[in-house]
């Protein structure tokens, strides 16, 4: 048995962050029904086409353990389908622009009229406010978020970051609202309506950011570099560039090789237990007991003197002799992977963390699979649907319409060209 079975899902979602949430609740074993535009579909399925004529790898690794239906619901029998799958549906998903689904004419009051039991969970840009109109998409979350502000270097504009904590941060974290809804579901039988705004998600995953503005209010921040280099704090949390987000001094170094390879680096963190025997593996015992040195708050003006000496170490190893000789000294490294490094990492596969799956027109490509592990909920990752390509099955199988209404809902327009 899967963890979802026999829960349904009206997935009204599009582009990254709805589609990585409902995703989720597929492989969790949920039913999970994409509504499509007839003719359009998910505008990614168009977007950085890789292979013509085929869907492109940006809606095939976020639409997996889904089934399609082209559905307009602008057209009377469209509404009619939609209405249908509202009363079906234990869960409907949306991230459209605030006010598509009320110009649609399926508010949250018409949708709970129809079927109280419906949780109905909304991705928006920005919660209730000044910004509550907003389109936004990943990277104006990131900025908006607090993230941006904070990732860089001092001396450098601000970053967004190649994780997509904006959209599948925001997904993952209403999916989570919704398996928490439905679990209330359970005692109460009444559904709700659960919303997430992607500036809120992003916010919470950088919550250290926001205890590192409060801590700034008492004095400097004596973990970041610019502490030790004597370069004053402004007002608000600055880019740390590389260094630990946390307690533990880190920092990204060169390895063997990184004058060719821009990924031949590795993250290093000199955390307080295990100094010894950093110094030990880099051949500075003297630091064990030296003033100024053998005692952590003392270290923090010298973090660049520190990592200096230890890259100039890690220069002389590849990023995996790092890995290799400081885990078993329990000293926390990792590489600087890439994504081929990555994506060819047979280890991965064995825990379905990537897979490879085979698409009828596009042929095999490789995915990230759940990564969120089961002990008695096994997760099979099925390819993503063609546009439409379910749509008859769902109209006869789950709605039971047939004979001639299943014929004039056809005719209507509302569900595209019905082979
Ligand atoms: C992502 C976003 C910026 C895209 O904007 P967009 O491409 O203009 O798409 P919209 O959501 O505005 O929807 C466009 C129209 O398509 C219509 N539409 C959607 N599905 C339809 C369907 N199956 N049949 C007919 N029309 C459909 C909508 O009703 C809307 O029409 P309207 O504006 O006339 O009412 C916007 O949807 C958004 O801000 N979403 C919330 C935040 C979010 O999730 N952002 C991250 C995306 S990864």
């Amino acid at each position: 048995m899967k963890a979802l079975e026999g829960i349904k899902v009206l997935d009204f979602t599009h582009v990254q962050s709805g589609p990585t949430c409902t995703q989720l609740l597929g492989w969790f074993g949920a039913d999970v029904i994409k509504v499509e535009r007839p003719g359009v579909g998910d505008a990614t399925r168009n977007q950085l086409v890789d292979v013509p004529g085929a869907d492109s790898l940006y809606f095939t690794m976020l639409n997996h353990n889904k089934r399609s239906i082209e559905l307009n619901p602008k057209n009377e029998k469209g509404k009619a389908v939609l209405t249908r799958l509202v009363e079906e549906c234990d869960v409907l998903v949306e991230n459209f622009a605030p006010g598509a689904l009320d110009r649609m004419g399926f508010s949250w009051e018409r949708i709970q009229e129809i079927n109280p039991r419906i949780i109905m969970a909304s991705i928006k840009g920005f919660g209730p406010g000044k910004y509550q109109d907003c389109k936004v998409y990943e990277n104006v979350a990131q900025c908006a978020g607090g993230s941006a502000s904070t990732t860089g270097f001092r001396d450098g504009p601000p970053l967004v970051t190649g994780a997509q904590v904006g959209d599948s941060g925001t997904g993952l974290h209403l999916c989570l609202g919704i398996v928490t809804a439905l679990f209330q579901r359970e005692k109460t039988g009444r559904g709700q309506k659960v919303t997430t705004a992607m500036q809120d998600s992003v916010l919470n995953l950088a919550r250290v950011k926001l205890r590192d503005q409060q801590r700034l209010e008492k004095g400097p921040l004596t973990e970041y570099s610019q502490f030790g280099e004597g370069i004053p704090f402004g007002d608000a949390t600055p880019r740390a560039g590389n260094d630990s987000g946390g307690g533990q001094p880190g920092r990204i170094l060169k390895c063997k090789g990184w004058e060719q390879d821009p990924n031949a680096y590795t993250y290093f963190i000199i955390q307080a237990a295990i100094w010894d025997k950093v110094c030990d593996v880099i051949g500075e015992q003297d630091w064990k007991t030296k003033e100024g040195y053998a005692n952590p708050p003392e270290r923090l003006d010298k973090l660049n003197e520190i990592f200096t000496r230890i890259e100039n170490w890690t220069m002389t190893k590849t990023k995996f002799e790092v890995m290799d000789i400081c885990n078993p000294h329990d000293i926390p490294v990792g590489p600087i992977l890439s994504m081929k490094e990555i994506s060819e990492d047979e280890s991965l596969f064995a825990t379905g963390t990537l897979v490879k799956v085979d698409h009828p027109v596009r042929g095999d490509y490789i995915s990230v699979g759940c990564p969120i592990k089961f002990s008695d909920s096994s997760v099979e990752v099925k390819r993503s649907p063609l546009l439409g390509e379910h749509t008859l099955e769902i109209l006869s199988d789950v709605l039971g319409f047939n004979g001639e209404e299943l014929k004039n809902i056809i005719a209507s327009g509302a569900v595209g060209n019905v082979n």
